[in-house]
């Protein structure tokens, strides 16, 4: 799968890891940096590039990592098309793809040791949109308030 991965200071160590990992597996993997480790960078400068590029087709699915995973997690689903969630246990990490069409996976470099997130990148990647009615239904609801005003809902 071609892949776009993300993160801040807080996420370096694990990104440098998953990167090395998933390019041996045989993905395309774009890094959208940082490209080296500086404690005083921001999150936003990298994840949304990455969610972007999501939104746009460029990769087919992305991982966004900061200390927690939350600023990653803000910050990508604030771009139309994105479908992001901070994910810590392996049901969601597939589950988030079957029902919701997941598209990023956040996780947080302080927070999950890198065995686990390994496990949580390989389930949300070999994961499938189930298309099922209903899916679609909800996530046509939730694209709705990418294109109608607040007062509007
Ligand atoms: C950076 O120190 C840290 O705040 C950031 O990586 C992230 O955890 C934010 O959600």
């Amino acid at each position: 799968m071609r892949l776009g991965i993300a993160a801040d200071h807080g996420g370096f160590e694990l990104k440098e890891q998953l990167v090395e990992e998933l390019r041996e597996m045989g993905h395309e993997v774009v890094d959208f940096g940082a490209r080296e480790y500086d404690p005083k960078d921001d999150y936003p400068d990298y994840v949304v590039p990455l969610a972007q590029a999501v939104a746009r087709g460029e990769v087919e699915r992305g991982v966004a990592i900061c200390g927690s995973g939350v600023g990653a997690s803000v910050a990508a689903n604030k771009v139309p098309g994105v479908r992001a969630a901070l994910i810590h246990e392996v049901f969601s990490a597939h589950q988030g793809v079957e029902d919701d069409d997941m598209n990023v996976i956040c996780l947080g470099g302080r927070v999950t040791c890198y065995a686990l997130a390994w496990d949580l990148v390989q389930t949300f990647l070999k994961a499938r949109f189930k298309e099922g009615e209903r899916f679609l239904r909800r996530l046509d609801k939730v694209a709705r308030l990418e294109k109608i005003e607040e007062q509007d809902w």
